[in-house]
């Protein structure tokens, strides 16, 4: 059975590999820089296996080397929002991390799923720092925000979550670009089952939904999506499933940019990225993403 390594054992990062144990995907090794926490959060996801029903195997570790040991890795190391906080705010504590992880992967085979935040920079970051190829190094935003806009549009229209498709791209952020073109319920386009301002609203709540849960729970940040998005991902590259994910990735001259990762939908299989697709934007959809690109290149200092 496949190996999953995940980087960092918080809510993020533990409920991933519960999932993933739920789901049978694959073995799973769970590492954090707080000594003891990983092993025993494994402990006690194994305990639950007789109930649950898996038999899958997690297990944890203080030594990132044992982590490194698997095909694909899952990066949640590192702080989250606390409320009143900017994803961006978190780009200071958490490049260093990142970097240090950055550093370990130099020169490996590893597929990449990067959930720290603020994701687009941190997947940018891990891609150059490694020098990883890009079709290794996927982040999470689209895919996330398209999983929260899927629930949006079944709990509007009041049908069921697995017949909707919904694709957003762009930075995860409130410059996120959801695409109607590309939502349907059971096939059917949204713009044909609901008027633009209903949509719209969808839209404008898919681009507030982290920091709604944020504000609401008055703690930590949303863990229980982006965990559940984290094992979809990862599920489809173990299964090399050519599913397409709408993930952050380095981009190589779409949409004339380089040098920052966005959320582009691609076909997604056992090397990771396979083929990124470019969907075709209207002229303002083009322009939040153009104008996010630039913001995160001036970050990076790319500009
Ligand atoms: C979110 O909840 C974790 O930032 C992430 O959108």
């Amino acid at each position: 059975m496949a190996n999953i390594g995940i980087i960092g054992s918080g809510n993020v990062g533990a409920n991933c590999a519960f999932f993933l144990a739920e789901k049978g995907v694959g073995d799973v090794v769970l590492y954090d820089i707080q000594q003891g926490m990983s092993t025993g959060k494994a402990l006690d996801m194994m305990e639950a296996a007789p109930v649950r029903g898996y038999s899958t195997r997690i297990s944890g570790t203080d030594d990132i080397e044992d982590v490194l040991r698997a095909d694909v890795l899952i990066v949640t190391a590192g702080a989250v929002r606390q409320p009143g906080m900017k994803r961006e705010d978190l780009f200071e504590a958490n490049r260093t991390p990142l970097s240090d992880i950055a550093a370990r992967l130099a020169g490996t085979d590893h597929k990449v799923i990067v959930v720290t935040e603020p994701v687009d920079l941190m997947t940018a970051l891990l891609a150059r720092q490694s020098g990883l190829p890009r079709e290794r190094v996927m982040g999470l935003g689209g895919m996330l925000d398209s999983t929260r806009l899927r629930y949006l549009i079944a709990h509007e229209l009041g049908v069921a979550m697995e017949d909707i498709t919904a694709t957003v791209v762009g930075r995860h952020s409130s410059s996120m670009v959801p695409l109607a073109n590309y939502c349907t319920v059971a096939g059917v386009p949204i713009t044909r089952l609901l008027p633009a301002d209903r949509i719209e609203a969808l839209f404008e709540a898919t681009r507030n939904a982290g920091d709604l849960i944020v504000d609401m729970a008055q703690r930590a940040s949303a863990y229980y999506g982006p965990s559940a998005a984290a094992c979809d991902l990862a599920e489809a590259i173990v299964r090399n499933s050519g599913r397409i994910c709408p993930v952050s990735i380095v981009l190589k001259g779409e949409y004339g940019l380089h040098d920052v990762a966005m959320s582009l939908p691609a076909i997604i299989g056992r090397n990771g990225v396979e083929q990124v697709l470019e969907p075709e934007l209207d002229p303002e959809q083009k322009s939040r993403f153009v104008t996010a690109a630039h913001e995160l290149q001036q970050i990076l200092g790319v500009a």
